[in-house]
């Protein structure tokens, strides 16, 4: 098997969850990294007998060996990132959101499709074996026809208006940040597990600090709890902390999801419930080795996560055996083994998020912006125009 010569740009919190996944592949090789603060990746690269890292990384793409490049940097970079690279020949994958608008994750989707090249945006939540086995039995018609979808994304981590990060700052984050980086990621599983569109949503957003205390010290995504800082600039916020969306998936399904980041005591909350008309199912990220099935006329059950009692196309993404359980590193891994299987065999149709669905939730984004903007419904498209 041809060995895949892969390059990470960004080696923060989820590069390195990247870097950790790509090496568990048997076929790919971690040949190259790149990060502007360069101690931490020289540190990495050293023990790992990887090439020394670049500070920039148009160098990395100038290499004719890389076959493919990981953008886990802040979301500002990913659509100049995933360009230079897409216009490199290298395959992408890039984190969510792919990118600040509708129109720049349009011009990434027509690029790829024109140079042929794989590309995947991380929507890695999806493959958590029992996220597997949901979408699976809706599949199978266990739950019936569904009727309502609902859930959310809590986390805890900005909670104070001490707590700061670059995704609190729209120049860095994009001008959605709860729904950007949490709310994303929530919706791309209701349509994945549910099979249906969202097709037309209101929501209701709300920044709860206007200002927050930036400390004049970096500080690393969700490490800010560990900090005393002695200084802070009085900065403005101009970014969301939560929001509300009630939504509709044709003329029959209705829904509701909550975002937010000031959730005292939820650390990393996706949970997300089906309603249908025979069944319903739930699951929860905090503790995702779990799936409650509801029933109406006999006892309701909670099902572990043991390879031999999922669906056949839930099962190929649990690994390891029953009681042994499988995580977010898992999940992300699950991806990225599906997404360098497509590039060593170009035949394989792909079993990842391709960056159209990183464009389908920056038209989703738009929408819940329009909408809370004039305070109404707004109908949600289903492409870009
Ligand atoms: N899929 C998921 O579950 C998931 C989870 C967390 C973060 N993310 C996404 O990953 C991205 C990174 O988030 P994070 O939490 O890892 O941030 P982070 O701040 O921990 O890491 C970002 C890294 O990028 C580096 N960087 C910044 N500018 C750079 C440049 N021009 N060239 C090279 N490196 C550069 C920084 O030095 C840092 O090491 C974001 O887009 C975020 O939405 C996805």
């Amino acid at each position: 098997m041809k060995r895949i010569k892969t390059a990470i740009f960004g080696l923060g919190f989820v590069g390195r969850v990247h870097f950790d996944s790509v090496r568990r592949l048997e076929n790919v090789q971690i040949a190259a990294l790149a990060d502007s603060k360069i101690e931490a990746a020289a540190r990495l690269a050293a023990n790992f007998a990887i090439p020394t890292p670049d500070v920039d990384f148009r160098n990395v793409l100038c290499d004719p060996t890389i076959d493919a490049v990981h953008i886990c940097t802040p979301n500002a970079q990913h659509f100049p990132m995933a360009k230079a690279a897409l216009e490199a020949g290298k395959h992408v994958a890039c984190e969510k959101p792919i990118t600040e608008s509708v129109d720049q994750a349009q011009e990434l989707v027509t690029l790829a499709a024109q140079k042929g090249l794989r590309n995947c945006v991380c929507h890695n939540l999806r493959y958590y074996p029992m996220v597997q086995q949901l979408r699976r039995m809706r599949e199978a018609g266990e739950l019936g026809e569904i009727l309502s979808v609902q859930g959310g994304y809590l986390q805890d981590w900005l909670l104070y208006d001490t707590d700061w990060n670059w995704r609190v700052d729209s120049k860095a984050g994009g001008p959605m940040r709860c729904m950007g980086d949490i709310g994303s990621h929530w919706f791309d599983m209701a349509e994945h597990v549910t099979g249906l569109r969202v097709t037309s949503l209101c929501a209701d957003l709300q920044t709860f600090y206007k200002t927050r205390k930036q400390p004049k010290k970096s500080v690393e995504s969700f490490a800010n709890k560990m900090l005393t800082p002695e200084d802070y600039i009085e900065t403005p916020v101009d970014t969301d902390d939560y929001g509300t969306i009630i939504f509709r998936m044709g003329d029959r399904v209705r829904g509701c999801a909550v975002a937010s980041q000031v959730a005292a005591g939820r650390k990393n909350r996706l949970s997300i419930e089906v309603y249908g008309t025979k069944a319903s199912a739930a699951w929860d990220q905090e503790r995702p080795n779990e799936l409650w099935i509801g029933s109406r006329d006999k006892g309701n059950q909670l099902v572990l996560k043991d390879p031999s009692q999922l669906l056949p196309g839930a099962r190929e993404y649990a690994e390891l055996p029953g009681g042994h359980a499988e995580g977010y590193d898992d999940s992300n891994k699950q991806m990225l083994k599906r997404f360098y299987a497509s590039i060593a065999n170009p035949s394989l149709a792909p079993e990842y998020p391709q960056f159209i669905d990183g464009l389908r939730q920056m038209i989703i984004m738009r929408a819940e912006m329009e909408s809370h903007q004039s305070r109404s419904w707004v109908e949600v498209p289903a492409t870009a125009v």
